[in-house]
């Protein structure tokens, strides 16, 4: 069901009409739906029902506070990649203790303050880095739980620049080198070997490359385990892609079928080798939550027809969704109020300073100035990318509950942009 449906002609989140909150809050505005939010949460927690498995939530697809904090209470974990969004999530009042931190990049101060609030692992990347963790915890007194992020040198087959488990890409050991990884790990003494992880790619439609990592992750822990390096988690990272409505899209396989597919690959192993002893799971979906939770809500600012095609310049832009420009990326565009008739082709622009600053190319809509437009599936990377170029403060984030409509985040001043900046005296 949408929790964007259109009630007597006009688009609703839930039930508020988006004119409503436009008329109140002003557009640009990313409006979200709390329904959508623990439905998308649930299908995760519902498949897991019953096993020892934690969803992390990858709160880089989006870490507004209001959230993270519906999620904690759900029971969620966090996927974070920097200090900051470690920040956020004690702010939203969730546990560390369900925190794991990725990335190829973690400082000796992310690190510090990560092993301070005792997460519960750290997914490594490279030799430097464990020595570097090791290191920073021996001079806290602690130690540190790690996994490696192993490279299964899988396709993901997804847009290049979203495919993460190549060989060529910049992320985790490469698969080759993940025995000699874990030995070097497992013989420093302020690092505990707790798990594996793995993260292929984002905007999977297809289950079958991460069934296919996964068998590679398996292969892995049955050597490690030969060696005495015993694992007790195995995190197959996030991936799964979402509806973007485009013509012709495949769509993407449901939660509840991947996660039925994998558990049941995963039984069958421990089944064979471990007389059934189970291995805790962890998932680190992002998109997969909140993609469908949102719509950027922009308001058409000028119908301008070209020599060659229309122009529908709408107050929303780039810098509060960079999806298009960076990786070509089509988003849905729906009138708020449709009307009928008029129906011309536009490429749907934003007032920045760019031939990139593009939000749609090629759209037929009945169209006047002033109308609003939704751009659909905008809950995953789209706050949490926008930027303040132009000096364009960011847009206004609304959660909305059924009726109720909450401020989850102010639209930003103009003078909030510059406040840090000075003059040279
Ligand atoms: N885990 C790790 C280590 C990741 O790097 C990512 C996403 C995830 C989990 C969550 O992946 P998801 O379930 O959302 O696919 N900005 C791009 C997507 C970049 C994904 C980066 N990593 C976009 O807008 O399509």
């Amino acid at each position: 069901m949408s929790h964007f449906p259109y009630q007597d002609g006009v688009m609703h989140a839930e039930g508020t009409p988006l004119p409503a909150i436009a008329e109140q809050f002003g557009t640009p505005t990313y409006v979200y739906s709390k329904a959508a939010l623990l439905e998308n949460f649930d299908s995760y927690a519902n498949a897991c029902s019953g096993r020892e498995a934690l969803v992390c939530y990858a709160m880089k697809a989006n870490s507004n506070l209001a959230i993270l904090d519906i999620l904690a209470r759900r029971g969620a974990g966090f996927d974070i990649v920097s200090g900051g969004e470690l920040l956020r999530v004690l702010a939203a009042g969730g546990d560390p203790a369900k925190v794991i931190f990725s990335g190829v990049g973690k400082s000796v101060a992310e690190m510090r303050l990560a092993l301070s609030h005792d997460i519960l692992c750290f997914n490594v990347e490279s030799i430097p880095e464990l020595h570097r963790l090791n290191d920073v915890a021996a001079e806290m007194g602690k130690t540190a739980r790690v996994s490696l992020r192993v490279n299964p040198n899988v396709d993901a087959k997804t847009h290049p620049y979203i495919a993460t488990g190549l060989k060529a890409n910049k992320f985790g050991v490469a698969f080759d080198d993940a025995l000699a990884t874990y030995r070097t790990a497992a013989s420093l003494p302020h690092l505990e070997v707790a798990g594996i992880d793995c993260h292929i790619g984002s905007q999977l439609l297809d289950d079958a490359p991460l069934l296919e990592a996964l068998d590679k992750l398996i292969e892995l822990i049955d050597t490690l385990g030969h060696e005495g390096i015993v694992l007790h988690h195995l995190d197959i990272g996030g991936g799964l892609g979402i509806c973007y409505g485009e013509a012709g899209e495949a769509a993407p396989v449901a939660v509840a079928d991947y996660l039925g597919r994998l558990f049941e690959k995963i039984d069958a192993w421990r089944a064979a080798r471990y007389d059934g002893a189970p291995i805790k799971v962890i998932f680190e979906p992002g998109r997969s939550i909140v993609g469908n939770v949102g719509v950027l809500l922009t308001r058409i600012e000028y119908l301008k027809p070209g020599a060659t095609k229309n122009f529908c310049v709408v107050d929303a832009a780039m810098n509060d969704l960079m999806r298009p420009a960076l990786y070509q990326a089509w988003m849905g565009v729906q009138s708020v109020t449709p009307r009928v008739g008029n129906a011309e082709n536009y490429d749907v622009v934003g007032p920045v300073c760019e031939s990139g600053d593009w939000l749609a190319h090629d759209r037929v809509l009945s169209a006047h100035a002033g109308d609003l437009l939704a751009i659909m599936s905008a809950g995953a990377y789209g706050m949490t990318m926008s930027s303040n170029y132009n000096t364009r403060g960011r847009a206004a984030e609304i959660m909305v509950d059924g009726d109720q409509v909450h401020v989850i985040r102010q639209r930003e001043n103009p003078a909030d942009l510059f406040a840090l900046e000075s003059l040279i005296k």
